[in-house]
């Protein structure tokens, strides 16, 4: 029986040490699955997680995130991985998933809204998501403040800016997926002391690919929840405006 999403949610900890019992790896799997229904900046799912299951290359990552021990505990590990040098290929996935419902039909037949979702993807994507050395993005940030100056308009458009964007989103698949681990009594630890460098050469990631952060995963040990949970009083985060 899942936990309710509360239930999940309060039953979700930070564990850094697990048990020796070993994960279904369908379920995890199934967890992931969970994750790439996080909402995603423009639907681009800049994303990779990397389910590693290998003993010995879970040992080569728990090393190089300095032998921390959520890592080195952990039964399994998965790398959140963010590929914003595939924002092509994502684009063009949309635009032939938007034409599939729209009815693969001639350019000239498509309306007015149908129009504005394809070129959403064709145009107004590659005018944000096209970089050189950081110069267009300079460019872009420029003009828009510009611009900006008369009227509402986007500023996230920087190369640094895009990076967030991307970071953003599969930061909210990774939590997808930790409330879906914690829903079936599955213990986790998101994790961003990690030498990122050698854990992308451990799993043969590209060189424009970041890691976004990577997470132990396990059944927790009562010692392995490092004290009560620490959180500032809501009310002075909690802003009703
Ligand atoms: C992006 C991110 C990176 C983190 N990095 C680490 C880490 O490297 N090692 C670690 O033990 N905990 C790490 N944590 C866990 C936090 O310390 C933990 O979430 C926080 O103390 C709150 O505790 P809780 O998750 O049990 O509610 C990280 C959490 C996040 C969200």
């Amino acid at each position: 029986m899942e936990k309710l999403v509360s239930d999940a949610i309060a039953y979700r900890r930070s564990v850094r040490v697990y048990k020796d019992d070993p994960l279904d790896n369908d379920k995890v799997r199934k967890c992931l699955e969970n994750a790439v229904l996080a909402p995603t900046s423009s639907n681009l799912q800049l994303w990779e997680f990397y389910h590693v299951v290998d003993t010995e290359i879970c040992k080569k990552i728990a090393k190089a995130s300095f032998n921390q021990p959520a890592a080195r505990t952990a039964k399994q590990l998965v790398v959140v991985v963010v590929r914003k040098d595939l924002w092509r290929k994502r684009a063009k996935a949309n635009v032939n998933f938007l034409k599939k419902a729209f009815g693969n039909k001639p350019d000239s037949q498509y309306s007015k809204k149908e129009k504005f979702a394809l070129s959403y993807y064709k145009k107004i994507m590659p005018s944000i998501y096209t970089e050189f050395l950081g110069i267009l993005g300079m460019i872009r940030y420029f003009f828009f403040s510009v611009v900006g100056l008369f009227r509402p308009v986007y500023r996230q458009v920087r190369s640094s800016d895009m990076r967030i964007v991307a970071h953003k989103s599969a930061g909210l698949a990774a939590e997808n997926f930790m409330i879906s681990m914690a829903a079936i009594g599955y213990d986790t630890c998101p994790m961003e002391g990690i030498d990122s460098l050698r854990i992308k050469k451990i799993l043969g990631l590209p060189y424009a690919s970041e890691i976004n952060m990577l997470i132990g995963c396990g059944i927790r040990e009562d010692s392995g929840v490092y004290g009560p949970r620490f959180r500032v009083p809501f009310e002075s985060v909690y802003k009703l405006v």
